[in-house]
């Protein structure tokens, strides 16, 4: 087996740099909001793993049928060579992918990148204990800033899986698919996975889930500003929130103050006051229809060249070619 490799694009200091600028712009913002990137330290990232396989969040579920069928499809039309996995987490979905590659014999690299170096960590070294002859190069990086983490080469496929694109605001959107685009040659192929537009009570469901683990992992958000900026939020006194927003069909996730509050962020020397009622949105999950997924996919330079649904058509994964 080749040793795995772990690059740190995003260090400490990055991440503590731009989590102050997030913080002190999110909390003196009208109304609040803080960025979801932070949900995702060691604990938060745990926390999702378990809400994939919560019942009412279908999405990976979904995802992971529509890869176990089509993955020899995938690698057969795309041949990867190096298949380049951005906000990979555990990359457990991943599998199918690189068995499919496997198989038909093209893969020699696999790099997956995300900012939680704790997940990165173990996924890397379960994935090259299992899969000895690929080169596997952890890449700990902010999917917004570090395309250029993409390997050299021919033959790339991107996979960007689980909705996440679904995390970005609409101009964000369209400014990572334009760099993702810069970072490709003709013919090398983008993989995205896309939530849906379906039954708003569903969608609010899989963001509000009975046991509360989604609750956990929004308020974890909180726990990372104690840790890291000392920041003295009281974490049980906000109320977890899922919203529908028909008009931009997209789910909100927002952290409501159950009381007045003032909490002071003493590593920004700040003052945040919370009315009674008061939220903060930590984050958005867009949901889509494939006109939309088409048009900002050929707004950024790729053409769809395959749109595959699960059988329920909760979930959509479309294979793009950089044209
Ligand atoms: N792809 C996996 C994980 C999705 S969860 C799946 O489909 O199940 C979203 C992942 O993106 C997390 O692992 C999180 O750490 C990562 N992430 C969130 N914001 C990021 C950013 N700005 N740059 C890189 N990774 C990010
Ligand atoms: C990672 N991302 C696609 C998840 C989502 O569904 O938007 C994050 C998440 N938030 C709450 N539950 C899961």
């Amino acid at each position: 087996m080749t040793e795995p490799e772990l690059i740190v694009h995003f260090t400490a200091a990055d991440a503590a740099r731009d989590l102050r600028a997030d913080v002190r712009a999110g909390l003196t913002g009208r109304p609040k909001w803080l960025t979801p990137k932070w949900l995702y330290d060691a604990r938060g990232s745990e926390l999702f793993e378990r809400i994939t396989g919560l019942p009412e969040y279908y999405q990976t579920r979904a995802e992971q049928r529509i890869l176990r069928d089509r993955a020899i499809e995938i690698a057969e039309l795309t041949g990867a060579g190096a298949l380049v996995e951005l906000g990979s987490g555990s990359s457990e979905k991943t599998r199918l992918l690189l068995d499919a590659l496997r198989k038909t014999g093209t893969l020699r690299e696999f790099v997956p990148l995300d900012v939680s170096e704790s997940a990165l960590r173990s996924a890397v070294a379960a994935i090259a204990a299992d899969y000895p002859e690929l080169r596997v190069r952890g890449v700990v990086g902010d999917f917004t800033a570090e395309l250029a983490a993409v390997p050299a080469g021919r033959g790339r496929l991107v996979a960007f899986l689980g909705g996440t694109i679904g995390n970005f605001a609409p101009a964000e959107r369209s400014r990572f698919l334009t760099a993702v685009r810069a970072a490709l040659r003709p013919g090398e192929g983008l993989l995205l996975g896309t939530d849906l537009v379906k039954d708003p009570a569903r969608l609010v469901r899989a963001y509000d889930d009975a046991a509360g683990v989604t609750a956990e992992f929004d308020r974890n958000v909180l726990r990372v500003l104690n840790r890291e900026l000392g920041a003295d939020f009281e974490p049980e006194a906000f109320e977890h929130v899922a919203r529908w927003d028909q008009e931009q069909e997209w789910i909100e996730m927002r952290l409501r103050a159950s009381r007045p509050m003032r909490v002071r962020v003493a590593g920004l020397d700040l003052i945040a006051d919370f009315d009674a009622g008061e939220e903060i949105r930590t984050e958005i999950s867009a949901k889509f229809r494939r006109s939309r997924v088409e048009a900002e996919l050929a707004a950024a330079g790729f053409a769809l060249t395959r749109w595959w649904l699960d059988d329920g058509e909760d979930f959509a994964l479309s294979l793009a070619t950089a044209v």
